[in-house]
């Protein structure tokens, strides 16, 4: 069995799921914020160390503003509805991605949770919330630069000056709604996840479903690009170094 320690999850769909019911967009939003809070719990459950929820990208912009709205006050009634809870069971609660377009309201109750949270030692749950992969890398570049102006960079100091650098890589990403694309999520940390597309729309998704995912997941074999079933990413990639080295001082 491979070890999952990070699930992120494009919850897509709940759009299409309210329309096929004849309601309107924002009705599926609400539906699909209510099915979160099984779904952490869940997670909690499985003993994974991270959980990371795509809540809205930044091309989410473009959509109406009833819509971009809604999901604001959608994260804002979560967070008022679960802090509680969250706290209790010492989950880490962040939101990554740029807050500072939120209203100062949910963005006070976003700081103020994280920092309650700060040392909490439980299931790190992210909101990627006006978030984007690539604008995650350039922000992480550019701080590098910042700090060591005129270094090249490698792939551990661009690591460390992503959001998320607590969370670890991402070994399974799920996205519910049908379509089997990554949409600009986690693109650093996607590296070497497994990927799984559901049909469901995320309103309808079960934690029966998320259970099942997980384990058949768990079952795959991850490679990392060997031959055999290595520890972890790292650890194959210190023996891919330690053969390249090796084989290359055979051949000189
Ligand atoms: C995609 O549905 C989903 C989102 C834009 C974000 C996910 C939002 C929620 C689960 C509700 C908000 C909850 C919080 C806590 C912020 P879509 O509208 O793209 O669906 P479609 O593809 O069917 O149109």
């Amino acid at each position: 069995m491979s070890k999952i320690n990070h699930i992120a999850i494009i919850m897509d769909g709940n759009g299409r799921w309210a329309e096929s019911r004849c309601r309107p967009r924002i009705w599926g939003h609400v539906r699909g914020a209510a099915q979160i809070s099984d779904v952490v719990e869940a997670a909690d459950h499985f003993g994974i160390k991270a959980l990371t929820l795509f809540a809205f990208s930044t091309e989410n912009w473009c959509r109406p503003k009833e819509e971009v709205s809604s999901l604001f006050t959608l994260l804002r009634k979560y967070i008022e509805r679960e802090r509680q809870k969250i706290i209790r069971n010492k989950i880490r609660f962040r939101v990554i991605g740029d807050i500072f377009g939120l209203p100062e309201k949910t963005r006070d109750l976003i700081l103020d949770l994280e920092e309650k949270t700060r040392l909490s030692t439980g299931l790190k749950l992210n909101f990627a919330f006006d978030y984007g992969g690539r604008s995650e890398i350039i922000n992480s570049v550019n701080k590098f630069i910042h700090q060591s102006p005129g270094q090249l960079i490698s792939e551990s100091d661009l690591y460390e000056n992503l959001y998320l650098v607590d969370s670890g890589d991402v070994d399974l990403l799920i996205r519910t709604g049908g379509d089997c694309r990554i949409s600009n999520f986690l693109l650093w940390q996607m590296a070497y996840a497994e990927l799984y597309f559901t049909k469901t729309k995320w309103p309808e998704f079960s934690t029966e479903e998320f259970r099942k995912i997980y384990y058949e997941v768990s079952l795959r074999q991850r490679r990392f690009g060997g031959i055999d079933t290595p520890l972890d990413l790292v650890s194959n990639l210190v023996e891919a170094k330690a053969h390249k080295a090796s084989m290359q001082h055979k051949v000189e």
